[in-house]
């Protein structure tokens, strides 16, 4: 991705691999800072992951390969390590998938470069086809962040957008500002920013506004894990929106990569939904923004059932929620996958 230091503009990653240390962007910091922090141990990945230094879920599962090949190095007791980064989120199927496919190559340093690599060039794809969907005019609302910072490079839904903008096409972003930890506000808006893509944040509750006027005209978001029947999640809050854009008649797209898809749960039911510390949703910015004897309930993730789906925005193509069996055909045979 592009990004602005010091008036310099550079290309870098969400997440590398660099002297045996996995390095990434801590997204906690964005837009304030820049900073990179750098992963020693695989109890550096599990915090990393944890706390959200690094979130997404294809960035998930790339830090979690980069984690694992450094365990290896580092010679750390790999059962051990394995539960532990397998321990650190339970929506995100990537993560699984990474440390699966790690421990299938015996968490060697390319397997894990290779699955970054793959990653990255798999999210290009899904910008490609997702492109085709684009109209010059188009206004698009996204949810939460599936940009470049979510993966490695390009993103899921954010991929599309920066592909028809690359191409020419004049488009317009509604940012939901997605709490409570607000990464549509403070990382989507940042990476579309950086991309010179026109934009606007709104509330996360101002959507249902924006469709009712025709002022969108498209839904693109990612996931963090699709069942079998398309059932999928992804942030808290995404449910809403599919819903509002059925009943305003807006297509509402899922862009994410082979690895978000779980084929082994048949529904959405099956998805664990990963519930955080209630300080989230109680303050902003550290600061408390209710009565100290309130408390919260943080779920992180919900889940939207397959009615509300246009289609899948993959790197085999674009899928209805229907034609899934076709593309779980296609990752079985997938060598990568
Ligand atoms: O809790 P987060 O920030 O990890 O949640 C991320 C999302 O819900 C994204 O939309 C999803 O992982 C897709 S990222 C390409």
């Amino acid at each position: 991705m592009k990004v602005n230091i010091n008036g310099e503009t550079k290309t870098v990653l969400a997440v590398w691999y660099e002297d045996n240390k996995v390095k990434l962007i801590d997204q906690r910091k964005i837009p304030d800072e820049i900073s990179i922090i750098e992963l020693k141990n695989s109890n550096d990945v599990y915090n990393a992951i944890r706390d959200m230094a690094v979130r997404g879920a294809p960035a998930i599962g790339v830090t979690a390969a980069y984690g694992l090949a450094m365990a290896k190095k580092n010679n750390e007791d790999m059962e051990k390590a394995v539960e532990l980064i397998r321990s650190s989120r339970p929506t995100a199927y990537d993560l699984f998938k990474a440390i699966d496919y790690m421990k299938k190559n015996n968490f060697s340093e390319s397997a894990a470069r290779r699955y970054a690599l793959e990653i990255t060039e798999r999210s290009k794809k899904i910008g490609e086809y997702g492109n085709e969907l684009i109209k010059n005019g188009d206004r698009i609302l996204t949810h939460c962040n599936a940009g470049a910072l979510a993966v490695v490079d390009w993103g899921t839904a954010i991929a599309p957008m920066r592909i028809a903008k690359d191409s020419g096409k004049n488009i317009f972003v509604y940012v939901d500002e997605t709490r409570p930890r607000l990464q549509g506000a403070r990382l989507t808006a940042w990476e579309l920013a950086q991309e010179g893509i026109d934009h606007s944040i709104i509330a996360d509750n101002a959507a249902g506004y924006f469709m009712k006027k025709k002022d969108v005209n498209l839904v693109i978001v990612g996931a963090d894990r699709i069942a079998a029947n398309g059932d999928f999640a992804n942030k808290i809050g995404t449910y809403e929106k599919a819903v509002l854009a059925k009943v305003n008649n807006i297509p509402f797209y899922v862009a994410a990569p082979g690895s978000t898809f779980d084929f082994n749960i048949k529904s959405g039911d099956e998805i664990p939904i990963e519930e955080r510390d209630e300080n989230e949703v109680l303050s902003i910015n550290g600061k408390n923004i209710g009565p100290s004897q309130s408390h919260a309930r943080n779920p992180a993730f919900d889940v939207t059932p397959n009615e509300y789906v246009t289609a899948f925005i993959t790197e085999y193509g674009i899928f209805k929620p229907n034609e899934l069996e076709k593309l779980r055909s296609l990752i079985s045979k997938d060598l990568f996958m």
